[in-house]
């Protein structure tokens, strides 16, 4: 992890003014990096989840359900699936994230040799696969049936047995296979299904080649051990360990304990008894913006801090209840205790640009997470509308008078809405595919990266330092027009 952030003179002389990504640029330095592709931005979601890209989507349910979690995890960062709905919703989203490119099927679909071939057809077509797998009452592979041995067949009154290829033709394999043993079985033997059998021949999985092709196709995906996709959750104060139960049972890799206010009691007493119960699982928690908030959340267990009071694109915190800090500031002060003890930090709101991003990393940050910028894309929840011959979709912050409203009608069946919303609710412009948002903010924070010569998150650290900018130096910095 971390060398230890410098700060530049400047801010650490004045440590009591609350700065934000617009009031201060990192200063350019001697660099050797040939291009800026070359620069590497691998980095950590929580103590024990690597991930390729340092973006996170946020829980929040205009933007993050299976699919923005799974586009994030194929091109390499994370997304943490909102809570804003039933348990089993929520574990349904996370299912559907770790499902998505799982090269081993660990439930396939079977059939019994007995099954009459009518049957078995109508079978394959329903379920849309390519064949099925033969098995006995015990779960014994017996053989295989598939779409090409059955399409062309007049006689479907006989039973699978009369066309399967049966268990002593086939190509196996043993349940604990590594990937690329299996990728060189399916290469030799040209064979489209693995399946995975123990000594007694009893069906435990399956591979596809099919699976494998996705594989190829996302190269930066950010996956477990097991070579599923990452993807976290969020659970709240009331019913987090109900919750956590059930996510970790669906193969969660984190659990984010996220709280308006996280410098709280209650945050704290969860964040203990969630890393009691749960040891293979890191447990995030936030928000908050000072030193001691994340220092106490760090002593509490938690495996990353996710940092920011009041700076996102719908928040209205600031001005409802007057509390907050400044986005920089905040990331600077929680980095101190983080990189004492090798916790990331997680840089929540306020991210207009690809430069906020290398501000908040340069500031301390593993990663950031973001609504705004993916609001609005086909990944994120709900469908587009057309007003005045423009596609929006909705952005709603979630302390919003429109959430409050709709989680009262969920949850108690009344129409309250808070009375002072600490969000607000907005129409997003329909931005298409998340590519199109996410690969620019990697190119342009690559770019940051080598003005100051880091090929690395951790070098970057270590070398980046902070000017202030007057309102005049950050005008100059604005593309404008040539003609005025
Ligand atoms: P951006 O700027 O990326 O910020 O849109 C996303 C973050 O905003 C926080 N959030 C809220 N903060 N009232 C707040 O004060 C709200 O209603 C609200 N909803 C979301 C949250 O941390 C999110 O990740």
């Amino acid at each position: 992890m971390p060398q230890k952030k410098k700060i530049s003179e400047h801010i650490k002389d004045k440590p009591d003014i609350g700065l934000s990504f617009d009031d201060v640029l990192i200063i350019p330095q001697y660099s050797d990096i040939s291009s800026r592709k070359t620069v590497n931005v691998k980095t950590k979601f929580s103590r024990r989840i690597n991930i390729n890209i340092p973006i996170v989507s946020a829980n929040m349910d205009t933007v993050t359900e299976a699919a923005m979690a799974i586009a994030m995890a194929r091109y390499g960062g994370i997304g943490v699936i909102h809570r804003f709905n039933s348990i089993d919703e929520q574990a349904e989203e996370v299912r559907k994230v770790k499902r998505a490119e799982n090269v081993i099927i660990d439930d396939p679909i079977t059939i019994s040799k007995k099954t009459k071939l009518s049957d078995a057809v109508a079978f394959i077509k329903e379920k849309r696969i390519s064949g099925l797998l033969v098995v006995d009452k015990n779960k014994k592979l017996e053989g295989i049936v598939t779409w090409r041995d059955v399409r062309f067949t007049q006689h479907r009154n006989v039973t699978v047995e009369k066309v399967m290829t049966p268990f002593k033709k086939l190509i196996t394999a043993s349940p604990d296979i590594k990937v690329e043993k299996a990728i060189a079985i399916f290469d030799t033997y040209k064979i489209e299904k693995l399946p995975l059998i123990d000594k007694d021949r009893i069906l435990h999985g399956l591979i596809t080649a099919a699976d494998f092709l996705k594989i190829n196709k996302y190269k930066n995906a950010a996956k477990d051990k097991n070579g599923r996709l990452v993807v976290a959750a969020a659970v709240g104060i009331k019913d987090g360990m109900e919750r956590a139960q059930k996510l970790v049972e669906t193969g969660v890799d984190a659990l984010v304990v996220d709280i308006a206010h996280g410098h709280h009691k209650a945050v704290i007493d969860l964040v203990k008894k969630l890393k009691k119960v749960y040891t293979n699982v890191d447990i995030v928690a936030g928000n908050v913006a000072t030193y001691q908030g994340a220092y106490d959340l760090i002593k509490a267990g938690a495996d990353a801090i996710k940092v920011g009071i009041g700076p996102g694109a719908v928040c209205s915190t600031r001005v409802i209840a007057g509390t907050g800090v400044p986005q920089l500031t905040a990331i600077l002060n929680s980095s101190k205790p983080a990189h004492q003890h090798n916790i990331p930090l997680i840089a929540d709101g306020g991210i207009r640009h690809a430069g906020d991003v290398s501000k908040a990393i340069a500031a301390g940050a593993s990663t950031i997470m973001s609504g705004s910028l993916f609001a609005g894309t086909k990944e994120s929840p709900g469908e587009y509308f057309v007003e005045e011959d423009a596609a929006y979709k909705v952005y709603r912050g979630l302390a919003s008078r429109d959430a409050s409203f709709d989680r009262g009608l969920k949850e108690h069946n009344t129409d309250r809405a808070e009375r002072a919303p600490e969000g607000v609710s907005a129409r997003i412009v329909y931005k298409g595919d998340l590519n199109k948002v996410l690969f620019p903010l990697i190119d342009g924070f690559q770019s940051g990266m080598s003005y100051v010569g880091a090929k690395n998150i951790g070098e970057f650290w270590g070398k980046a330092t902070f000017i202030r900018t007057s309102k005049a130096g950050h005008k100059e910095g604005l593309p404008r027009s040539l003609n005025s």
